[in-house]
């Protein structure tokens, strides 16, 4: 077991019929205790799995029983006896050791415990807060236990993956200067400077890049990443990304190098990862799925029936049909055609939620009829046509959106996941695609300005660099997503490596030549002597273990996660400091 240092001889987790009779020493604490008629049986627990153990009035002059009598849930205990079979019909065979217990001679009580705020059970949900204030119990779990085991496994499997490639762990710091990824920095008061500060980076994206200027060439760090946004389920605000680099490599050496180091790391965790990864496009990922990190285990894809209402007298499709850039589409949700009205009615302010102006549907009865409030303005021909397209059947309802493409495809594409989670749609399994070429900018409405859609180093594709100026949200980029049942587990791309490009870019990005040069002066300055082509990508280690252990937050494979509103429930950080602390950096609170 490789615990040989220990008070113990064996863990709770291994003790088998094979031991019977052998004497053995176990450390752990008291889960559940029984009294039975003059016997106490003793659950004790440690991070292995859990042995009973049995203590008789009759045995070793009763101490033992005695001491037994007095312990409580959660103390830690040491205790020696001999393994015996469970008498019969006791066995457990739910348990790696239910065959056995231990009948207990000696009982050293190593510490108390004040009665848990809650017990340590797996299927006893105690709100998360008091779970998190008292987070030490709540890592006690068995299932919490077994999620911080398997991320140490697949965090080990992937750097002896990296590793064995010739991939170089190389720390960065955390104290460092602004390095944006779209969110908003984290920053750190200098006391030895007054009025400056660092920000703790995003990503360790401008170091890595600068390790592969500096000759390393194969780079890889697991590495914590500091963002300041909004929490949501799977995201935190520090965080670790297994982050990698290459430098003289293309895009496809890159893509496929990748893809080994992931399938190896996935195979020591039992799972088989298909290589080559499917790839799918931005574009035909976003008209497809509506969405560009698709889930591809079930289908309720987007259809398009733009042509079919050219001439409709239903104004609202027509009108989209017939202007520029505006698409009819629409989703066909099996089994939601059986829904009561009243239900269905609640899917519309769903949609609006997503940005929809309405939700046109059509409910096929399971008895032939058809029930929707905008089939009266549809023509037969129209009728026909989309049952066709759609492939309709009795208990199908066709949800529609109307209006600007990539607005629509991505209404539907949240129809479609929320229909998914209404309707119980089967996923199972593990899902693995690339998402690949997505556009270089996208048009950031509160800023009024273009902004990166990876990150402001990305390679354009080189042939639409012709329309950097004319129509830059034509430009492609060079990069790809690792998407994972419907998350994004993982992103990265090619990256610039001439200055002149990259002081182009930021230009279009809205950076000043100075403003440029103040903030990321000392990139400029490498590129300029002899970066090599490179690319790179970062895994989400975070969301990967949540989905390999089939939490639903990735709060459930962090040991000491915050809370949505940023605060750590045990230290209560962040929290006020000194007026004494503050002068110290030069700092005054509003
Ligand atoms: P990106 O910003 O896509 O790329 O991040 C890479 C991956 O990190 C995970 N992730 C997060 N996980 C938890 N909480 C968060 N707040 C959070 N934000 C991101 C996601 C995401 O896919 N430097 C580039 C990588 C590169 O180009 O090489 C970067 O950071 O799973
Ligand atoms: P109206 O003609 O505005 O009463 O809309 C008729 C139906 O179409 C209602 O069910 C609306 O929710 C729906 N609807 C309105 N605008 C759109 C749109 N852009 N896309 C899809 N459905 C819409």
């Amino acid at each position: 077991m490789g615990d040989t240092h220990a008070m113990h001889t064996h863990t709770c987790g291994e003790l088998t019929a094979e031991h019977i009779g052998s004497e053995v020493t176990l450390t752990g604490w008291v889960w559940r205790r029984r009294d039975h008629g003059g016997l106490i049986f003793v659950d004790l627990r440690d991070r292995a799995g859990v042995t009973q153990i049995s203590f008789d009035p009759e045995h070793s002059g009763g101490t033992a029983f005695h001491a037994a009598e007095t312990i409580r849930s959660e103390w830690p205990i040491k205790v020696t006896g001999t393994v015996r079979r469970r008498p019969e019909g006791m066995e457990n065979a739910k348990l790696a050791t239910g065959d056995i217990e231990v009948l207990i001679s000696d009982i050293e009580v190593l510490n108390r415990s004040r009665t848990p705020p809650f017990q340590i059970e797996d299927h006893i949900e105690a709100g998360e807060d008091i779970r998190l204030r008292y987070r030490y119990l709540d890592i006690r779990r068995p299932k919490m236990m077994s999620n911080l085991k398997l991320r140490s496994d697949f965090t080990f499997a992937i750097r002896d993956a990296l590793h064995r490639r010739a991939f170089m762990e190389v720390e960065t710091p955390s104290l460092f200067k602004s390095t944006p990824e779209g969110a908003r920095d984290f920053l750190v008061p200098s006391r030895i400077q007054p009025g400056h500060f660092y920000a703790l980076p995003q990503s360790p994206q401008l170091l890595k890049q600068l390790l592969m200027v500096g000759g390393v060439e194969r780079y890889y760090q697991v590495a914590k990443c500091f963002r300041d946004e909004d929490l949501r389920a799977d995201r935190q605000p520090e965080f670790t990304q297994v982050d990698i680099e290459m430098s003289f490599v293309e895009q496809d050496d890159v893509m496929a190098e990748l893809e080994d180091v992931l399938k190896d790391a996935f195979a020591a965790m039992g799972v088989d990862m298909p290589t080559p990864l499917r790839r799918l496009s931005y574009w035909d990922a976003m008209e497809t799925y509506g969405i560009d990190k698709p889930d591809t285990r079930y289908g309720m894809h987007l259809v398009d029936v733009t042509d079919i209402f050219k001439e409709s007298s239903f104004k609202v499709f027509a009108s989209a049909a017939n202007a520029e850039g505006s698409v009819v589409k629409c989703i066909n949700a099996k089994g939601a055609g059986s829904w009561a009205r009243a239900k269905i009615d609640k899917l519309e302010p769903v949609a609006r939620e997503l940005g929809a102006k309405g939700l046109a549907w059509i409910a096929f009865r399971e008895d032939g009829s058809v029930n929707s409030p905008i089939v009266k303005f549809f023509s037969d021909e129209e009728m026909a046509a989309l049952r066709e397209r759609t492939e309709v059947e009795p208990g199908d309802l066709v949800m529609f959106a109307a209006g600007p493409r990539l607005e629509s495809c991505e209404i539907l594409g949240g129809m479609r996941c929320h229909m998914a989670d209404a309707l119980d749609v089967p996923r199972e399994g593990h899902d693995f695609l690339w998402v690949v070429d997505f556009p270089l900018f996208h048009w950031d409405e509160d800023r009024k300005a273009y902004a990166a859609e990876h990150q402001p180093f990305t390679q354009p594709v080189e042939d639409d660099l012709g329309r950097l100026d004319t129509d830059p949200l034509s430009v492609g980029s060079r990069t790809y997503d690792f998407v994972m049942d419907g998350f994004e587990a993982g992103g990265g791309g090619m990256r610039i490596h001439n200055a002149e490009l990259q002081e182009r870019i930021l230009e279009k990005l809205g950076f000043t030549p100075e403003g440029a040069r103040e903030q990321f002066g000392f990139l400029m300055d490498a590129l300029e002597f002899g970066a090599p082509p490179m690319g790179g990508f970062a895994l989400g280690l975070d969301r990967v273990c949540m989905l390999l252990a089939g939490a639903d937050s990735i709060r459930e494979v962090m040991a000491f996660p915050k809370t949505s509103s940023g605060s750590d429930m045990m230290s209560e950080a962040p929290s006020p400091v000194s007026a004494r602390q503050l002068k110290e950096v030069s700092l005054r609170t509003l």
